[in-house]
């Protein structure tokens, strides 16, 4: 059962909703297309997701673009996903005035092309003044390797002098995080019928409600996400309480 029309009005919509864009290579093969195509479908499905979410009201959209894992993958996919990462980048440096998206970037960019990476930061500091939806773009992006970069950064804060060791607390370690000051994620969602979280937002998503659902990423559309958040507003979370 999807959102009805007056839940839209009346139950508040989570403040930030994560998603791992998965299905597109599936969704490529079905129709006989390359993987490629695929991931071009997936980018105009983020495209959609992106501006409901700014209508709906929602504050962060976090989508996993790319991950540290993902270079595994053949030379000619990775850099068909870079140059679709790119001309979405440079279409939305155009438009920014009419959009009003915030733009983050969670991951290593140095990895980047030269090129893919200044239109990354042009992004982040053009945008930053915008008070749209933010999007967040989890780019060569792992939760693990957050952590440990994390965990390097306060190690040289303590070598430092900065901090010693028992300093460390969960709001300390949150901002030495990609997502400093992001309210962790309400709602995570998984198209594409896998059950796995992939290395995705390992410590924000301590809390977090998933929502698992069968269709594959460039079919996701408004309709999608609006179940996705029905059945985050049928959960009941407790955060460890009763
Ligand atoms: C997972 O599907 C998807 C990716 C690894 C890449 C996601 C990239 C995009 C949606 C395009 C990026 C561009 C913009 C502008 C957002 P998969 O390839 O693993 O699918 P499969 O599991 O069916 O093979």
């Amino acid at each position: 059962m999807a959102i009805s029309q007056t839940d839209k009005r009346t139950l508040p919509v989570p403040r930030h909703i994560a998603i791992i864009m998965d299905g597109n290579g599936r969704w490529a093969k079905k129709r006989g297309l390359p993987r490629t195509a695929g991931h071009a479908a997936g980018a105009e499905a983020f495209r959609r997701i992106a501006n409901y979410c700014r209508t709906l009201g929602v504050e962060y959209l976090t989508v996993y673009a790319f991950s540290t894992e993902n270079w595994k993958r053949s030379a000619e996919e990775v850099s068909g996903i870079m140059k679709l990462l790119g001309k979405y980048l440079e279409e939305a440096l155009r438009d920014m005035e009419k959009n009003h998206v915030r733009f983050k970037f969670f991951g290593d960019l140095t990895r980047l092309e030269p090129k893919l990476r200044k239109l990354c930061m042009d992004a982040e500091s053009r945008s930053a003044g915008y008070r749209g939806v933010q999007v967040n773009f989890c780019l060569n992006y792992g939760g693990r390797d957050e952590l440990v970069r994390a965990a390097q950064a306060f190690a040289r804060d303590v070598a430092e002098g900065k901090y010693s060791a028992e300093d460390l607390s969960e709001e300390l370690l949150s901002g030495y995080l990609y997502s400093a000051g992001v309210p962790d994620p309400e709602l995570i969602i998984r198209p594409s019928g896998e059950l796995r979280t992939s290395n995705f937002l390992l410590w924000q998503s301590a809390y977090s409600e998933y929502v698992f659902m069968d269709v594959l990423w460039p079919d996701f559309g408004p309709e999608e996400l609006d179940e996705a958040i029905a059945q985050y507003h049928r959960r009941n979370r407790r955060f460890g309480g009763v």
